[in-house]
C-alpha cells in the first residue's frame, strides 16, 4: 500500500505492474531527455544575437525536426502496445472473482468456487481497530491464491465504480449492464489496498477495496 511521502508508484506485486513501472521510468526517461534538450535550446535563444535577413526557407532543419520526434515517438508507442497487449492477455485462470459496485460498497462473488457470495463495507473511522487503516480496511476482505492466474469480473448495480488496486496494475470500471474481465497474477503474500477510482457519488471516497494474499494451501 502506499504511505507517507510516496509520490511515485507503489511497489509492484505482480509481473504486470512490474512492467508497468518499467514502462514508465522509459517514457520518462525519454521525456526527461526532451524537456531537457528543449530548455537547453530556449534558454540559449535568450542569449543568440545571430539574424539573417535573407533566410525564408530551411527544407533540411524542417525536415529533420519532423521527423526526429516522429521516430522518438516510436520508442514510446511499440512498447506502449506490447503492454496494452499484454495486459489483456489470459492464460487459464486458477480461480474467478466477481466483484460488482455498488452504491457505496462492492460485494463478491467466487462463482467457481463453492459460490461464496459477501459484501465489503469499508471500516467507519470509529469502529477501525488500533492497527487498522483509517478509510482503507473492508469488514470482509478478499481472499486469493498467490502465484495462481486469477481473473476478475467487474461490473456494478447502479452507477459506474472502478475497481482499482494499484499493486496489481489493476483498474476496471464496473459498468451497470456490462461485464468487463481482467486478470492478475499475485506475486507475493499479504494485503494489497485498493479504492474506488470512478467519481461515483456522495461516498465515492469510502469504498476501499482490500486483497488477502495467501498461499495456495491455505486458500
Ligand atoms: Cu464507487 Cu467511486
Amino acid at each position: 500500500m502506499s504511505t507517507w511521502a510516496n509520490l511515485g508508484l507503489q511497489d509492484s506485486a505482480s509481473p504486470l505492474m512490474e512492467q508497468l513501472i518499467f514502462f514508465h521510468d522509459h517514457a520518462l526517461l525519454i521525456l526527461v531527455m526532451i524537456t531537457v534538450l528543449v530548455g537547453y535550446l530556449m534558454f540559449m535563444l535568450f542569449f543568440n544575437n545571430y539574424i539573417n535577413r535573407f533566410l525564408l526557407h530551411g527544407q533540411l532543419i524542417e525536415m529533420i525536426w519532423t521527423i526526429l520526434p516522429a521516430i522518438i515517438l516510436l520508442f514510446i508507442a511499440f512498447p506502449s502496445l506490447r503492454l496494452l497487449y499484454l495486459l489483456d492477455e489470459i492464460n487459464e485462470p486458477s480461480v474467478t472473482l466477481k466483484s460488482i459496485g455498488h452504491q457505496w460498497y462492492w460485494s463478491y462473488e467466487y462463482s467457481d468456487f463453492n459460490n461464496v457470495e459477501f459484501d465489503s463495507y469499508m471500516i467507519p473511522t470509529n469502529e477501525i481497530a488500533n492497527d487498522g487503516f483509517r478509510l482503507l480496511d473492508v469488514d470482509n476482505r478478499i481472499v486469493l491464491p498467490m502465484n495462481s492466474q486469477i481473473r476478475i469480473l467487474v461490473t456494478a448495480a447502479d452507477v459506474i465504480h472502478s475497481w482499482t488496486i494499484p499493486a496489481l496494475g489493476v483498474k476496471v470500471d464496473g459498468t451497470p449492464g456490462r461485464l468487463n474481465q481482467t486478470n492478475f497474477f499475485i506475486n507475493r503474500p499479504g494485503l494489497f489496498y485498493g479504492q474506488c477510482s470512478e467519481i461515483c457519488g456522495a461516498n465515492h471516497s469510502f469504498m476501499p477495496i482490500v486483497i488477502e494474499s495467501v498461499p495456495v494451501n491455505y486458500f
